[in-house]
């Protein structure tokens, strides 16, 4: 269990300034998102409470501790993540416990299971060329869970996919989450994928990047994602958020979409 605390976050580059006074409180096994067009901050947002960026003024805690360099109990996953291509699938898995010090045969075996959670059993030894985009995404997210993580920060890690696949990707994350609940911080810029996941949603605006709104989304766990989509509240909650970002004066075509890009 960990909990993330944001405290009057600010970033400039030069006389860049990224975004302002942000405060943000994540709990313990909550999953919370971050949504907001491109360029509000979000990526920086989350390198820094990542521990990999440094804020200009103000704190991330984890657990009432300053951060200041990244944490082995919190792990980040990124939109275009490299598998590595000499390597299998269940070697790539094992890899982050690999440097944790682990040997070869003990790595694989702490990597199984989550080759199992993510549905890639029978596929341990094939090579990532020989998968699906979809299914080398869930290989890197078995590799971040493998070293069992408290805190998952996801930079819209689904980015790349086609819509389709990225709606199996939620209903899989959705799975994985409940199975196996950590304190996720998920950056996306498409509404439905944070509706879809989270218990929050943090809305962004840009120029400077700021928190304008935190929505909480009333859907009960575990949730069926294709239940959620149906849903009445759904379409409302949508409309809610479209409207907060779409008075972003900056955010023009890279506003988030409304078909879950
Ligand atoms: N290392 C850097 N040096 C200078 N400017 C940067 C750097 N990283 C990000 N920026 C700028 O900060 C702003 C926010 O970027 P980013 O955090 O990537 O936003 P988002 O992820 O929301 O699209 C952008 O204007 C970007 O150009
Ligand atoms: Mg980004």
């Amino acid at each position: 269990m960990a909990h993330v605390d944001i405290k009057d976050l600010s970033k400039h580059f030069g006389t860049l300034t990224v975004f302002d006074g942000v405060d943000l409180h994540v709990d313990d096994n909550e999953f919370v998102s971050i949504l907001g067009p491109s360029g509000c901050g979000k990526t920086t947002l989350l390198r820094i409470v990542a521990g990999i960026v440094e804020a200009t003024a103000g704190a991330v805690l984890v657990d009432g501790e300053t951060i200041h360099k990244p944490r082995p109990d919190m792990t980040l996953v990124f939109q275009n993540f490299r598998l590595l291509p000499w390597r299998t699938v269940e070697d790539n898995v094992a890899y982050g416990l690999r440097l944790q010090g682990n040997s070869k045969a003990a790595a694989r075996e702490l990597a199984q299971p989550y080759v199992q959670l993510v549905g890639l059993e029978g596929r341990e030894k094939e090579y990532p060329y020989q998968l699906s985009g979809g299914m080398q995404q869930r290989v890197g997210l078995a590799r971040a869970l493998a070293i069992q993580p408290e805190i998952l920060l996801m930079d819209e890690p689904f980015g790349a996919l086609d819509a389709q696949t990225r709606e199996l990707m939620q209903d899989e994350l959705l799975k994985i989450w409940s199975a196996d609940r950590k304190t996720v911080l998920f950056v996306t810029h498409s509404i439905d994928e944070a509706i879809v996941l989270s218990d929050r949603v943090v809305m962004m605006q840009s120029n400077p990047g700021r928190i304008v709104d935190v929505i909480r989304v009333p859907f009960d766990r575990p949730r069926d994602a294709t239940a959620i989509r149906t849903d009445p509240r759904f379409a409302t909650l949508r409309a809610e958020m479209w409207a907060l970002l779409r008075q972003d004066p900056l955010a023009g075509d890279s506003a988030p979409g409304r078909t879950g890009d």
